[in-house]
């Protein structure tokens, strides 16, 4: 489906940046007699077109108020905020921002406007100025990639949280946008509609070519980024590869963060006197890594 993929202007640099933020700072109004506190304080950040970019931070540490300025819901107190090179603090830019950055929150039942799922899904388009001759395959196409087809003409109401998180991604899809930033999207899901929802947002970016952005509290998921970002008071922390930041978990304990399972069962053993490798990420190296431990016992 490449006509989901990105597609819009784009910068002509060597690396192409969809998103970046250049020493972009945010306070919220302080209350009566208060001084604001800065809760983004300086972040410089590049996010490279197709890239998958998975955000760690504890509660509070500015991971949503990041999020918000990636389409323009929020505007910055200073610095600057730039999507496909458009400044978000240029209103005749706005409804293009909006257009290119999707984003996707942790309620599903919030992001819920209609009574039928198809009319749902083209809400965005439809409000973003979308030729409404091409609303319907978008409509289709969108539901398709999230694998809920099937429930075009249902209530969204009867369906799961996992369900209606799909519903809601289709929603954004709908758009067409180069990005879509999840905030926490499986913070109120099972385990099952979680794992829904992380498949759909690999291959969002694997097969599509979409740009994601995730901001997520279970480590696990960020293990398949290109990229992990820790965020701690306003600041960025951390940058590297899930490997290079799963690498360093006292670093991430600092920071009020634990590390994936996996990470944390290898080094368990190793504390308990198994000469197991220490670098596996994923549930498979993570065995793999045991068992070669295993055998080198005997
Ligand atoms: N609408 C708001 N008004 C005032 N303060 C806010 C608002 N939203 C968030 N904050 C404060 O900004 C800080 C960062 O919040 P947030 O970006 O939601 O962090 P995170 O998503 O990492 O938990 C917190 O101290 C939070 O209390
Ligand atoms: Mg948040």
């Amino acid at each position: 489906m490449p006509e989901m993929a990105g597609h819009t202007n784009g910068g002509s640099g060597a690396r192409d940046t969809v998103l970046a933020a250049e020493k972009l700072i945010y306070s919220y109004k302080a209350r009566e007699g208060e001084l604001p506190e800065r809760v983004l304080d300086g972040i410089d950040l590049d996010v490279e077109r197709g890239a998958f970019v998975a955000v760690l931070g504890h509660n509070g540490s500015g991971k949503s108020t990041l999020a918000k300025h990636f389409n323009a819901v929020l505007l910055p107190v200073g610095g600057r905020v730039l999507v496909g090179g458009m400044d978000t603090s240029d209103e005749r830019r706005a409804l293009d921002i909006r257009r290119a950055v999707g984003m996707v929150f942790q309620n599903p039942d919030n992001q819920i406007v209609a009574s039928v799922v198809e009319e749902d899904v083209a809400f965005a388009p439809e409000n973003l100025g979308c030729p409404s001759g091409d609303i319907r395959r978008r409509v289709d196409e969108a539901l398709r990639v999230v694998g809920m087809s099937e429930y075009a003409g249902h209530s969204p109401h009867l369906l799961s949280g996992g369900q209606k998180q799909r519903v809601a991604i289709a929603g954004v899809l709908a758009m067409e946008p180069e990005c879509i930033v999840f905030d926490e999207p499986t913070a109120m899901l099972d385990p099952r509609g979680r794992e829904s929802i992380i498949r759909i947002i690999r291959r969002l970016c694997g097969e599509l070519g979409v740009t994601v952005v995730l901001i997520t509290h279970h480590m696990d998921e960020a293990i398949g980024a290109d990229r992990l970002i820790v965020m701690s008071d306003g600041r960025i922390v951390m940058d590297g590869t899930p490997r290079e930041i799963f690498g360093q978990p006292d670093a991430l304990s600092a920071y009020g963060l634990d590390t994936p399972e996996t990470v944390s069962l290898l080094r368990g053993l190793r504390e308990d006197g198994f000469d197991v490798r220490l670098d596996a990420l994923t549930v498979d190296e993570c065995a793999d890594a045991i068992l070669a431990a295993l055998s080198e016992c005997h």
